[in-house]
């Protein structure tokens, strides 16, 4: 079977790796280093159609993988659709779950999900009563992608204030902070869930926490993302099976209702409040680097249901997805400067890792030489599965520590919430 994965960061090279693991032939574009080791690589952008049609054609592929978002709120999907081809991703009406938190907002409600109160907002006095209405803290969202940039928790209301002027006056977004949402604060620790869906079902995968901060403990500024680890004790199969029952199953009734069927992978980013998971956004794909530390777990085949989904034959009869009995730890090595400037061109000491020890790229590169340098804000995703987590977080950060480059950014602690709950029961 030939996939043509399409992206170039950690989450890209995490999905081929386990594609190639079940026997996969790999073609990914743009790719990176890492995916080249495993397949060929092709030089189209992402966001090149026309190019990437060309492609699956060309070379026959049995399904198209696609890894971010971006292409997908593009139209990715429907184009291949339209010519005959089949894609792994939702549609450009069902990426608005994702490319629009006014409309995931909308569909939410209507669906009956759990999620926190929110209105819309395109002029900054109405938003700013809304802000006092719900008082502080309260957090306040541009509507459109963001980069992960456009959501502000405000503590207080000057802060409240300030991110509204900055998003609907100061033109801090663009168009995508043109209208903004304000959302009364949740309290409670944050998990991802992905589901593999086909317009009707959703088949869940396990929850996995991600560390958005740049700094350990959970401190400085918002990244993409320093870390991952799985599985999460708190995010229990009650926790999974009431969001199938409560989240999934509504939402995607509500999408297939509204003529936007979710096809491809569901993210959902949830909150465990007192009152049970509530959701805190959607996202349209895989999430990145909540992927890079799953894959290594997952037990079950991942190529069928892909091509089930994206050839439009569905999940019916699909089994639970199985996982194996470890600890994996994602420790991510950021450049100099990030998140506010990402690098490049930085040369990188990659040694090899040893088993149980996997490099995933993603902002990598080759340079003159052949040697491998940095290019982007995320460099190297470092991975560890271990018997426990104190381990498989050991081994991340010791394996982690060994690569070198200048300007490195990286977090000891990922997975310190679980073995802090782990020391204290
Ligand atoms: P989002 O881009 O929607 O995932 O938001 C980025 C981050 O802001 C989330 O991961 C949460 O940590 C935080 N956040 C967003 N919405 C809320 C909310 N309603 N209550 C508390 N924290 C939130
Ligand atoms: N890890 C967060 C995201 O993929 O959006």
């Amino acid at each position: 079977m030939k996939v043509l994965v399409i992206g170039g960061g950690g989450r890209e090279h995490a999905l081929a790796w386990k594609l190639h693991g079940e026997g996969a032939e790999i073609l990914a574009a743009p790719g990176n280093p890492g995916i080249a080791a495993l397949g060929a690589c092709l030089a189209a952008s992402a966001s090149d159609l026309d190019a990437l049609v060309t492609i699956a054609r060309r070379e026959r592929v049995a399904f198209t993988m696609v890894g971010p978002e971006a292409p997908l709120a593009a139209g990715l999907v429907d184009r291949f659709r339209a010519e005959g081809l089949a894609a792994f991703g939702p549609t450009a009406a069902a990426a608005q779950v994702e490319a629009s938190k006014r409309f995931s907002k909308e569909v939410m409600v209507e669906a009956g999900v759990p999620t926190a109160r929110a209105t819309t907002h395109t002029d900054v006095p109405s938003a700013l009563r809304a802000a006092h209405a719900l008082g502080a803290p309260v957090v306040i969202k541009a509507s459109g992608l963001a980069a992960g940039k456009g959501v502000v928790v405000a503590m207080t209301m000057p802060e409240a204030e300030a991110a509204v002027r900055m998003m609907l006056e100061g033109n801090a977004f663009g168009a995508a902070g043109h209208e903004v949402l304000v959302e009364e604060f949740m309290e409670g620790e944050e998990l991802s869930l992905f589901a593999i869906c086909d317009g009707v079902r959703a088949l869940p995968m396990i929850c996995v926490q991600d560390h958005k901060r740049l700094l350990e403990g959970d401190r400085g500024p918002n990244t993409g993302g320093m870390g991952a680890y799985a599985p999460i004790s708190i995010g229990t199969r009650a926790v999974v099976a009431d969001a199938e029952r409560r989240v999934f199953a509504p939402m995607l009734a509500a999408m297939a209702a509204r003529g936007a069927p979710f096809t491809g992978l569901l993210y959902a980013g949830l909150m465990l409040t007192k009152d049970g998971a509530r959701v805190v956004e959607f996202n349209c794909r895989f999430g990145d680097p909540e992927t890079q530390a799953i894959m290594p777990l997952l037990d079950s085949a991942l190529g069928p249901l892909l091509q089930a989904v994206a050839a439009g034959d569905g999940l019916a009869g699909a089994a639970p997805l199985k996982w194996r009995p470890s600890s994996s730890v994602c420790t991510v090595l950021a450049s100099g400067g990030y998140p506010e400037s990402s690098g490049s061109g930085v040369p990188i000491d990659l040694p090899e890792m040893p088993d149980g020890v996997l490099a995933f790229h993603a902002g990598t590169r080759r340079g003159a030489d052949g040697r491998l340098e940095t290019n982007g804000g995320r460099v190297l995703n470092i991975v560890a599965t271990a018997p426990t987590l104190r381990e498989a977080q050991s081994r991340s950060a010791e394996w982690a520590a060994r690569v070198r480059f200048e300007g490195r950014q990286l977090r000891t602690d990922i997975g310190w919430r679980e073995l802090a709950r782990a020391g204290a029961s």
